[in-house]
């Protein structure tokens, strides 16, 4: 059985088109730094691995919030619907009211598609056009309003949330 490490590392290491050998070991790292500091992590059916880690939104404390990252699909398992089966079986074991994720349109627009107006926990460049959310409880976002987000351990580090090319 691979381990999240070996999952995440084998992933992003074959994205030879946006990563480097520096940056799948980055974000396996950053996997286990989650797990170490008691993110939920779960691994679907041995060829997949996420973490969640809890964010806050600031103007609606009480709601249980995370966000998704990293995600990994081993290389010969793609393309397969994995990533979406193992962000259902995740949905359901954690009871969020919202999931959150920083990535590429084309792999999270469908299912991450609820408007809201969370901002980053961390100062960032990044486009707020790839900030995606999810809302499980129906409102918990269509309702809130603009807030901001807050964020602590390892998904704090600035450094995680800055363009690969920026990351090595
Ligand atoms: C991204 C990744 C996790 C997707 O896993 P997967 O099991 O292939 O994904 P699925 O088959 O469940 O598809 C999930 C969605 O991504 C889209 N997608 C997946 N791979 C894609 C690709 N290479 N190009 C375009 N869209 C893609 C699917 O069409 C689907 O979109 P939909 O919900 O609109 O139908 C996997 O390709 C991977 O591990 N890549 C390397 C690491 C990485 O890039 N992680 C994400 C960082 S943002």
């Amino acid at each position: 059985m691979k381990t999240p490490h070996e999952i995440q590392y084998e992933a992003f290491a074959a994205e030879t088109a946006y990563y480097t050998e520096q940056h799948a070991k980055l974000y396996a790292d950053f996997a286990d730094n989650l797990i170490a500091d008691n993110s939920f992590s779960i691994v679907y059916e041995g060829v997949a691995h996420a973490c969640y880690t809890p964010i806050t939104i600031d103007a609606a404390p009480h709601l249980k919030c995370y966000i998704l990252a990293p995600l990994a699909v081993l290389p010969e398992y793609q393309g397969q619907g994995y990533a979406t089966r193992l962000m259902e079986e995740a949905e359901k074991q954690l009871n969020a009211d919202a999931i959150f994720v920083l990535g590429d349109p084309k792999h999270y627009s469908n299912r991450y598609n609820t408007p809201h107006k969370v901002g980053f926990p961390v100062e960032t460049q990044a486009p707020v056009e790839c900030w995606f959310a999810r809302e499980l409880t129906p409102g918990t976002l269509s309702e809130l309003g603009e807030s901001t987000s807050s964020i602590s351990g390892p998904f704090a580090d600035p450094l995680m949330w800055k363009e690969p090319s920026e990351q090595i």
